[in-house]
C-alpha cells in the first residue's frame, strides 16, 4: 500500500504518449472466450485491472502473455475448464463482469459474482442480465451469484433503458454467437464499444451500427483468433489536458484521436485553454489566457464523461469564478469532494449538483484516493496546492494509469511513490 508524495509543481512543460484504453482492452480481452484460438493485442496498458483479468482468463484456461516492453498480450484461448468467475475476482475488478455473456454464448453456461457497489454507485447489472434473457438465456441469482444457462442463444430485439456500457458490451459479445439476428436498441455509444466492435468483426463476427444508438449483430455459428491494436485512453488524454490546464502548463500530448475527447476540448477552451492539433499530437495550453469558470454536466457519450468528471472539477477549483459540477450518470460520484476540500476547496453538494467557488489556492494536506478517477483529481490539484500532499490508497489510480507517475514527472511534476 504505497503513498504518493507530491510538492507544487510549476507550470508543466513537455510530451506525453497516451497508453491503449484500460475500457477497450478489458471487454476485449473478455471476448477472446469466444474463440479457441490464438489472439495477440497490443498497444495493451500495463494496469492493475487488466492484470487481474489476465489471471481471470488463465484460470478459465487459457495462455496469457504480457510483454509490457512492447505493449503485447497473447492469448492462445483453449476449451474453457472453469465457467465460474469467483467474488473475490469481481470484487476486485468489475469489469470481470464482462466475461459473462462471452462465457455464455461460448460453452452454454456461465456462473459469475454478481459485482457489488463501490465507492461511485450501487452498480446494478439488471440491463445485462434483461438482454440475456431476450436472447433465450435462463437467468437465476442464487447466492450472490448469476447463473445463466442456455443451450443456443437466439437473436432478439433488445432495448436498454439506460445506455449502458457495460450491458451493450456484454449482449453484443453473446449475440455474436446466437442463431439469428438481434438488434440492441438506445445503445452505448462509447469509442470502447467501436473498438470492441471492430475487435469482434476481425475474429468473424458480424456487427454493424457500433458507435450509434443501434447496433445490429448477425450471429455466425463460430469465430476465430485475431490481431488488435487497442485505441488510445481518451480518459488518460482527458486527465492530461487537465493537467496542463491545472498547472498552467504547455505540454504535446501524443497517440490521440481527438474525435474522442470532444467535450473535454470544449470545456477547457470555454475555461480558456488553448488547445491545438498538431502533426505530433495535440497541444494543451493553460499558459495563454487567464483561465475561467465553465460548468459541466456528465452524460453518456457523445457526452462530457462521466470519468472525467472529477478531474475536472480539480481544475474548477482553481480557476476564476464559480462553477457547477452535475453528475448525472452515476448516484454517488463525489466522493472525491470530501477530499478536494480537505485541501481548502470549498465545494459544496446539493443532490446530483457540486459547487464549486473557484479562486482557490489549494494547501496540501493528507488525502486518500476514493476511487480511479477521484485519486486522479487529488493529484491533480496536489500539483498546484501549497505544501506537500501526501496521496494514499493509490491502487485506485494504479487500476487505470499507466506510469502515472513517471509520465508527470517527466513533465516537471514533483510527485514520487513511497512504498510502505
Ligand atoms: C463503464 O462502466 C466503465 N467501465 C466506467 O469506467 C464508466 O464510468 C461507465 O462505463 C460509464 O461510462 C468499464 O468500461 C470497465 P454503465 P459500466 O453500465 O459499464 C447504470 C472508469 O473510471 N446501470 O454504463 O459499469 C449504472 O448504475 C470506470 O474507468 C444500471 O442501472 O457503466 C450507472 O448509473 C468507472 N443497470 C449507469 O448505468 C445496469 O444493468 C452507467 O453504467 C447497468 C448500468
Amino acid at each position: 500500500m504505497g503513498k504518493f508524495m507530491i510538492e507544487q509543481s510549476g507550470p508543466l512543460h513537455g510530451e506525453v504518449e497516451i497508453s491503449g484504453a484500460k475500457n477497450a482492452v478489458l471487454p476485449i480481452m473478455a471476448a477472446t472466450i469466444l474463440a479457441e484460438d490464438h489472439y495477440e493485442i497490443n498497444d495493451a496498458p500495463q494496469l492493475r485491472d487488466v492484470d487481474v483479468m489476465c489471471r481471470l482468463l488463465r484460470k478459465m484456461g487459457a495462455e496469457v502473455n504480457e510483454d509490457y516492453s512492447c505493449g503485447t498480450i497473447t492469448i492462445q484461448m483453449k476449451k474453457i475448464i472453469e465457467g465460474e468467475v469467483p467474488y473475490d475476482l469481481v470484487k476486485r475488478m468489475r469489469a470481470s463482469f464482462f466475461v459473462l455473456g462471452p462465457l455464455l454464448a461460448k460453452t452454454g453456461r456461465a456462473r459469475i459474482a454478481l459485482p457489488g457497489g463501490c465507492t461511485i454507485g450501487d452498480r446494478p447489472v439488471e440491463l445485462h442480465l434483461k438482454g440475456l434473457r431476450i436472447l433465450g438465456a435462463q437467468v437465476t441469482d442464487d447466492h450472490g451469484y448469476i447463473e445463466a444457462v442456455a443451450d443456443k442463444l437466439q437473436g432478439g430485439k433488445v432495448y436498454l433503458d439506460f445506455p449502458s456500457v457495460g450491458a451493450t458490451e456484454n449482449i453484443m459479445m453473446a449475440a455474436t454467437l446466437a442463431e439469428g439476428v438481434t438488434v440492441i436498441e438506445n445503445a452505448a455509444q462509447e469509442p470502447e464499444i467501436v473498438d470492441l466492435a471492430s475487435f469482434l468483426n476481425k475474429m468473424g463476427a458480424r456487427i454493424k451500427g457500433a458507435g450509434t444508438d443501434t447496433i445490429k449483430i448477425e450471429g455466425v455459428t463460430s469465430l476465430h483468433g485475431c490481431r488488435h491494436a487497442v485505441i488510445p485512453d481518451r480518459i488518460e488524454t482527458g486527465t492530461f489536458m487537465v493537467a496542463a490546464a491545472i498547472t498552467r502548463g504547455d505540454i504535446l500530448i501524443r497517440n490521440v484521436v481527438s474525435d474522442h475527447v470532444k467535450p473535454v476540448i470544449a470545456k477547457l477552451m470555454e475555461c480558456g485553454v488553448v488547445i491545438e492539433d498538431t502533426e505530433e499530437g495535440m497541444r494543451v495550453r493553460g499558459d495563454v489566457n487567464p483561465l475561467i469558470a465553465t460548468d459541466i454536466k456528465t452524460l453518456p457519450y457523445p457526452g462530457f464523461p462521466t470519468d472525467m468528471q472529477a478531474q475536472f472539477m480539480a481544475l474548477q477549483t482553481t480557476v476564476q469564478g464559480p462553477s457547477v459540477a452535475i453528475e448525472n450518470v452515476f448516484e454517488n460520484r463525489f466522493m472525491h469532494v470530501g477530499e478536494l476540500n480537505r485541501m481548502g476547496a470549498n465545494i459544496k453538494i446539493d443532490g446530483k449538483s457540486a459547487m464549486i467557488p473557484g479562486g482557490k489556492h489549494l494547501s496540501g494536506a493528507e488525502v486518500i484516493c476514493t476511487d480511479l478517477r477521484g485519486g486522479a483529481a487529488v493529484v491533480l490539484a496536489a500539483l498546484v496546492a501549497s505544501e506537500r500532499t501526501e496521496v494514499s490508497e493509490i491502487y485506485h489510480v494504479d487500476r487505470g494509469y499507466e506510469r502515472f507517475v513517471e509520465k508527470l514527472s517527466s513533465l516537471g511534476a514533483n510527485i514520487s511513490r513511497i512504498e510502505d
